[in-house]
């Protein structure tokens, strides 16, 4: 099973869709692996979103993440990876369809409330750079026979 990271940005905290996101996730299926609420060090912030290091917005995107709060979490299930990025819709919002969690809760690029990793490659780096091993918490779903045969 793949597993990638998802976190609700502090906008999405602060407009109460905390609970709207994990139902999301639940109801489709997947099953969650580690939670934790975290006022990000911008350092945390610049290194979680590296890849962007050469974009003007960089900065005051590596700022606003470490203005926290940030829940980071981290989610299993088959294809999960490319799944939930077509569950968040578009970066930008105005490009996401009605259905998507972007498309559905949001209206700006600067405040599209869900971050989901964007790789199998990338999940890996930042399960990793926001859990230790040991915050992984395997465990088996009852549900399991019935998504899976
Ligand atoms: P995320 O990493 O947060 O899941 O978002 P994403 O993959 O859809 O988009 P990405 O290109 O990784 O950009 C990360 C976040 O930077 C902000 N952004 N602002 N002003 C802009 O043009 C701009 N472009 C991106 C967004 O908040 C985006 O989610
Ligand atoms: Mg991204």
């Amino acid at each position: 099973m793949e597993k990638t990271m998802v976190a609700v940005k502090s906008d999405g905290i602060q407009r109460g869709l905390i609970g709207e996101i994990i139902h999301r996730l639940e109801k489709k299926g997947f099953k969650l692996i580690a939670m934790k609420m975290v006022k990000p060090t911008e350092e945390m912030a610049k290194q979680h979103y590296i890849d962007l290091k050469d974009k003007p917005f960089y900065s005051g995107l590596c700022k606003f993440t470490a203005a926290g709060p940030f829940v980071a979490m981290c989610w299993e299930g088959q294809s999960i990876v490319k799944v939930v990025r077509d569950m968040m819709g578009e970066t930008n919002p105005v490009d996401s369809k009605p259905g998507t969690i972007r498309g559905d809760l949001c209206v700006q690029v600067g405040r599209n409330i869900i971050h989901g990793s964007d790789s199998l490659e990338t999940a890996k780096k930042e399960v990793a750079l926001w859990f230790k091993p040991e915050e992984l918490i395997e465990w088996k779903s009852c549900m399991e026979g019935y998504l899976y045969e």
